[in-house]
């Protein structure tokens, strides 16, 4: 889906001559150790970073060029690091506004197709709380996003990118930070929206949640490819245990 990507900060190779490819259908790994350029490959593939060299190509067609939101209507959608969620909004006020091209966002809309508008938001309640109690997170509904603890604003923001109907998730860390039982219930979720047909890329530095997910992992280090391959070869490839012990 990516040749040749490269990305430089104050002359330093953040992502040098970067490739990767992700089956459709597929749940990919991307690992490496801190630093290794792994959240600025994400950000270039969804166009939040604009590459100093390269393309991205998702499902045949380049993407490079387009601007982020369009990328995500292109059904290729990410979530962050450190999860963006509005924390004075209610969890399903956050649901709604995740939602998109809202017939409703045009002011004139509202005037001249007020049923099509009262229908949509119906539908998109309707999904929004179809998808949060899929997650468990429908008794915390109106609860403010702020008062969800650090697991549950990670499986909100999971569940903000599935009002997309998105082909592809990019996930950032998805168990970093977050208690081992979440942990087990956030990957139940990703096979399950994996089998409903939704490709991923997922990078994490849990080990156990990245061998046990993902069919195929590709490696960086120092903003380079390292290795890529099914889970069994890496976890027994020396290059990647170098890499990640320094040395
Ligand atoms: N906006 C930025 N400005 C300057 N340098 C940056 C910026 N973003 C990333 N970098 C640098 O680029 C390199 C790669 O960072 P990146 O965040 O992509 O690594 P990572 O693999 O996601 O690491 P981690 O596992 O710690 O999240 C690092 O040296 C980082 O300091
Ligand atoms: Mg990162």
């Amino acid at each position: 889906m990516a040749t040749g990507l490269c990305k430089s900060f104050d002359g330093i190779r953040a992502v040098d001559h970067v490739e990767i490819r992700v089956s459709r259908g597929s749940i990919t790994g991307l690992i490496g150790p801190n630093g290794a350029g792994k959240t600025t490959l994400f950000n270039l593939l969804c166009n939040f970073l604009t590459p100093d060299q390269g393309r991205v190509i998702f499902d045949g067609v380049p993407i490079s060029h387009l601007p982020t939101y369009q990328v995500a209507l292109q059904g290729l959608l990410r979530t962050f690091q450190v999860p963006r969620v509005l924390s004075r909004l209610s969890v399903l006020e956050n649901m709604l506004l995740a939602a998109p091209l809202q017939t409703g966002e045009k002011l004139w809309n509202t005037w001249l197709q007020p049923r099509r508008v009262r229908q949509e938001e119906q539908e998109l309640r309707q999904r929004a709380w179809a998808i949060l109690e899929s997650v468990g997170l429908a008794a915390k509904a109106n609860d403010y996003a702020g008062a969800l603890s650090g697991g549950q604003r990670k499986l909100l923001e999971m569940a903000r990118v599935m009002m997309h109907r998105p082909r592809m998730v990019l996930l950032d860390e998805p168990a970093a930070g977050v208690n081992p039982t979440l942990i087990n219930q956030i990957c139940g979720h990703i096979v399950r929206w994996n089998q409903e047909g939704v490709t991923f890329l997922i990078i994490e530095h849990n080990m156990d949640v990245v061998m046990s997910l993902c069919q195929h992992i590709w490696v960086l280090a120092e903003g380079k490819n390292l290795v890529d391959g099914p889970p069994s070869e890496i976890q027994t490839n020396p290059e990647v245990l170098r890499a990640y012990l320094g040395q």
